[in-house]
């Protein structure tokens, strides 16, 4: 089984979603702020919001929906969990086998030469490069920007193969990771989805889960022990 995160798991761990009633900043739209354009025209509004995603993100712990979708990784059950989450609660709830489509908020990089820095503590107006003094950018996939080639390979080769995708916690309305699980379904697997609200995948969803991630997950984990313990005996 491969799995489809999106900023639904984090939900439950104090970061709003970008769709949700409570996820605009602001009055923006995502859509508004995470773009090259946006940041050319004002990279101050641009870093204040990463600013203040940073500051939660840090201060955030892995819920129980990220622990149980490690633990299913690392029993092999989910073979590995690509996600369109730019926090770092999946690594710190040492999933074995991720891949980030969408980059990484704790790093920046340089507008100009080659210059990336994890951030430690929560950055402050525009930083610049130590090494040419432009602007740096967060190191994540703005609109209308391609996504890490290898990174996007993998993940399709991975639903592609697999005979199940669980999609959890995204609205899948940002291409091309929201049309992942039809490369599962076009195989002849199937798609199960954990999400309190139905999705744009909803037409062609197999299970649908209508609960929260951070409560379905630990089920669906004592569900497989339980698989796994009559099998033993
Ligand atoms: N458990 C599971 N799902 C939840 C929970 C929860 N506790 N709370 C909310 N959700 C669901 C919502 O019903 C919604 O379908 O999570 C989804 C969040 O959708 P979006 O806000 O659109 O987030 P996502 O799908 O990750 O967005 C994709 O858009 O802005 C870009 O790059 C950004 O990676 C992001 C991409
Ligand atoms: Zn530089």
């Amino acid at each position: 089984m491969a799995a489809l995160t999106g900023a639904g798991i984090s939900a439950d761990s104090g970061i709003p979603t970008f769709r949700g009633k409570d996820g605009l900043w602001r009055r923006f739209k995502p859509e508004e702020l995470a773009t090259p354009e946006a940041f050319q025209r004002n990279p101050e509004l641009v870093w204040e919001w990463y600013e203040w995603r940073i500051k939660l993100i840090k201060e955030a712990k892995p819920n129980p929906g990220h622990l149980a979708l490690a633990e299913l990784n690392r029993m092999g059950i989910v073979k590995c969990v690509v996600t369109q989450n730019v926090d770092d609660l999946h690594e710190r709830a040492c999933t074995t086998c991720l891949v980030k489509l969408h980059g990484d908020i704790m790093t920046a990089r340089c507008t100009s030469c080659d210059f990336e820095i994890k951030w430690k503590d929560v950055p402050k107006g525009v930083p610049k490069c130590p090494a040419c003094c432009s602007p740096l950018r967060p190191a994540v996939v703005w609109f209308g920007e391609p996504l890490p080639q290898e990174a996007l390979e993998r993940a399709e080769r991975l639903f592609s193969e697999a005979r199940a995708a669980m999609v959890i916690g995204t609205s899948a309305a940002v291409m091309p990771a929201g049309k992942l699980p039809l490369l599962t379904k076009s195989n002849g697997g199937i798609i199960i989805e954990v999400n309190p609200e139905p999705s744009a995948l909803e037409p062609y969803v197999d299970i649908a889960i209508r609960e929260r991630a951070s409560v379905a997950l630990p089920r669906i984990l004592e569900e497989v022990r339980k698989l796994y313990n009559s099998n033993k005996t």
